[in-house]
């Protein structure tokens, strides 16, 4: 299974779906009643699901992660409970909730469709999928080596990953032959603005940055693609480049912005 840092969820969702929740429309949040969040992670999803349903509706996210799903309780205020489960293999019983959504699990499975036709079991009438097209995310950046270094890792991961990251319309395919019905799909572009005055996820990720965290990370996918040579170059480009940004960040002069398109597929199961 793919991990992922609570810091590298906490950053990369800060204020996604402040800028709007349109193409939530699909899920109708405030009719929901039971709602499961899979692949909850940190919880930064079940968190804008919790505000979009009803006050008497009860979210639950679900994470293979025990790490994250600590993460995840620790820092809820609001009402949403969290249990430890298999996206493939979900412990809850057939058609127990009205929605079973997931964001940013389908392109981190070898699999996708066995996820899909899981949420179709345990739910009575919808299921979501928020997916990034990883493909298609956008940087520039005020320090010069950032945008293109940033696209150099990209390519070499999207090349060295072993699951599509870049799912697209293949969601919409997969829920056709899970037998949904009413299939619709809706975009979202999560912008995503870094300025002064710097909040601290910001400040930490620019730290991975000068410290290589943030590119070992994915470093196995990577080395996929990139000699044992090629990725230490790419490193020491990184981490200097990591460094201009911390020192940039000190005299509050360093602005990023990066655009990631989400697609938010919904289908009915019957
Ligand atoms: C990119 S993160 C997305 C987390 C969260 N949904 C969000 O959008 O912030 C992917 C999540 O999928 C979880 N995950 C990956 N494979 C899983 C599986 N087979 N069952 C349950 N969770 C899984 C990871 O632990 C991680 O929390």
């Amino acid at each position: 299974m793919r991990r992922f840092s609570a810091e590298y969820l906490e950053y990369t969702r800060e204020g996604m779906w402040e800028g709007g929740r349109e193409a939530l429309a699909d899920l109708s949040c405030g009719d929901r009643e039971r709602v499961l969040d899979v692949a909850c992670g940190t919880g930064e999803f079940t968190r804008v699901l919790v505000e979009e349903t009803g006050p008497d509706a009860t979210v639950i996210g679900v994470d293979a992660d025990a790490d994250l799903l600590a993460v995840a309780r620790e820092g809820t205020s609001v009402s949403a409970s969290y249990a430890a489960g298999d996206a493939t293999r979900l412990p809850v019983r057939d058609d127990a909730v009205d929605l079973a959504a997931c964001q940013a699990l389908l392109v981190n499975l070898p699999e996708p469709a066995d996820a899909v036709r899981e949420l179709a079991r345990v739910s009575g009438d919808r299921i979501a999928a928020v997916e990034p097209n990883n493909a298609e995310v956008a940087v520039s950046s005020t320090v010069e080596a950032e945008a293109d270094l940033e696209r150099e890792a990209r390519e070499a991961y999207l090349a060295g990953v072993d699951t599509n990251v870049a799912l697209g319309d293949r969601v919409r395919s997969l829920f056709a032959e899970t037998g949904l019905v009413d299939v619709r799909t809706r975009r979202y572009l999560h912008e995503k603005r870094t300025a002064p005055p710097y909040a601290e996820p910001a400040l930490e990720s620019a730290a991975r940055k000068a410290s290589g965290a943030g590119l070992d990370d994915h470093r196995a996918e990577l080395r996929e693609v990139l000699s044992p040579a090629a990725y230490d170059d790419l490193r020491r480009r990184w981490r200097e480049m990591g460094r201009d940004v911390v020192a940039a960040m000190r005299d509050r002069e360093y602005e990023r912005v990066e655009l990631v398109p989400f697609e938010v597929t919904v289908g009915r199961v019957r």
